[in-house]
């Protein structure tokens, strides 16, 4: 496939004022090419409009952006957005699997009934372009993520594998992709999938292990490790998960899912030891606490799909890390913001009877 979304064109990011949407507007908007973005975010707890100061502080960025707030599951918001949309970068969900766990509806709303919202706009589009109504059909690029494949032991999860999520976030998630591909089937809706691995670096909600344990190890407060801490994730810095999206937007075949592998697993005690000597803490702050109900062992993903399409990770995670730990040390005032509203009732609901019963921990177990 050739670049098909070319200089000028017009994207809705939905999702886009959260950690990892607001990255591939930011890398649309600086590329200065005429691109124009229009951001769909319902802002939620976890979305955030400061997360795109620097976009609208650039006044020759913000002539070619829009925000707009709504929902994706609400159809006459969505509808006329798509109707000037060139393609359509589906990044809202909710996203973090101890509140699923929690409280599962939200999940299902946004990624089963606004991924279905989405869809049926876009097929009225496509509609439209083969009425000769419009130029082209959107594409629809959706955000998907390796949980949708489950925990594997060994070996690396290939994009023709068995979809055996074992989270209600992971089963929403693979609920939209199924519908997404069900839509490219029946009805010919051009859309293809990223599933990208653990996303990492600056404007990530505090509830996520890296900056929750950064934020708390700033403060000096007590990091809650679940169970022996040997789970592994695969590491994907933000830059590098939103210049994936962006290729597989402009390269992918129609009907396709791309592994986006950051290509660094490591469990999740070797991450909280980086971050301790990057924090210039010690073991005495992690608490070992019990485990999240059904916890995936281990995530990893073979990246050699993408990286035929021409797409791999770049950032190495030791640079990406300090960097990381820098922004949140240099941005007081938005880890304020975003440990308020329900923060504390949430921390309380997710954390108190699991401090309460933690018990301390060392490097070596
Ligand atoms: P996030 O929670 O930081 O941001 C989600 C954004 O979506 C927020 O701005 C929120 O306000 C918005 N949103 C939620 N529901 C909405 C709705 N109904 N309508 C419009 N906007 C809505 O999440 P994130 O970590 O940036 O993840 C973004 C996407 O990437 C998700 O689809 C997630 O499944 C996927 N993903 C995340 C990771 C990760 O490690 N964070 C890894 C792989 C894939
Ligand atoms: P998280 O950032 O929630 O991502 P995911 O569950 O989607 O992989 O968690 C990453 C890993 O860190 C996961 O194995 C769970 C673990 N973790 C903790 O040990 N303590 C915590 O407080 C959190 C939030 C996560």
């Amino acid at each position: 496939m050739t670049d098909r979304i070319g200089p000028g064109a017009h994207l809705l990011v939905t999702g886009g004022a959260g950690f990892i949407g607001s990255e591939p507007v930011r890398q649309l908007l600086a590329r200065r090419d005429g691109t124009r973005v229009t951001v769909l975010d319902k802002l939620t707890y976890a979305g955030n409009r400061a997360n795109l100061a620097d976009v609208e502080a650039d006044p020759e960025q913000a002539a070619r952006f829009a925000f707009v707030r709504g929902d994706i599951a609400d159809r006459d918001a969505v509808e006329p957005l798509v109707a000037r949309a060139d393609a359509v970068i589906n990044v809202a969900a909710e996203t973090h699997v101890d509140r699923s766990i929690l409280d599962p509806e939200a999940f299902l709303r946004t990624g089963v009934i606004g991924v279905h919202v989405l869809l049926e706009a876009i097929r009225r589009e496509r509609d439209r372009a083969l009425a000769g109504a419009r130029p082209a059909s959107p594409r629809l690029l959706q955000v998907s993520t390796d949980e949708v494949y489950g925990e594997i032991e060994t070996g690396r999860s290939v994009e023709t594998d068995v979809l055996a999520p074992r989270s209600p976030y992971a089963a929403a998630k693979a609920a939209g992709e199924l519908l997404v591909r069900a839509y490219h089937v029946t009805f010919g809706v051009d859309a293809v999938i990223t599933r990208g691995s653990n996303t990492y670096g600056p404007h990530q909600h505090p509830e996520k292990l890296i900056p929750l344990f950064t934020t708390n190890a700033l403060a000096g407060e007590a990091l809650p490790m679940y169970g022996d801490g040997m789970q592994i994730r695969d590491w994907l810095h933000v830059s590098d998960h939103a210049a994936g999206i962006d290729h597989v937007l402009r390269h992918g075949e129609p009907g396709e899912a791309y592994n986006i592998a950051g290509g660094t697993e490591l469990p999740n005690r070797d991450v909280i030891g980086r971050l301790l000597a990057a924090t210039g803490r010690d073991w005495s702050i992690v608490r070992r606490v019990p485990d999240r109900p059904g916890h995936d062992r281990r995530y990893a993903m073979d990246g050699s799909k993408a990286a035929a399409l021409g797409w791999s990770a770049r950032v190495a995670f030791d640079e990406g890390l300090a960097a990381t730990v820098a922004w949140y040390r240099d941005n007081p005032g938005w880890i304020a913001s975003a440990k308020s509203g329900d923060w504390d009732a949430y921390y309380a609901r997710q954390y108190g009877d699991r401090l309460a019963a933690g018990r301390a921990v060392d490097e070596a177990g």
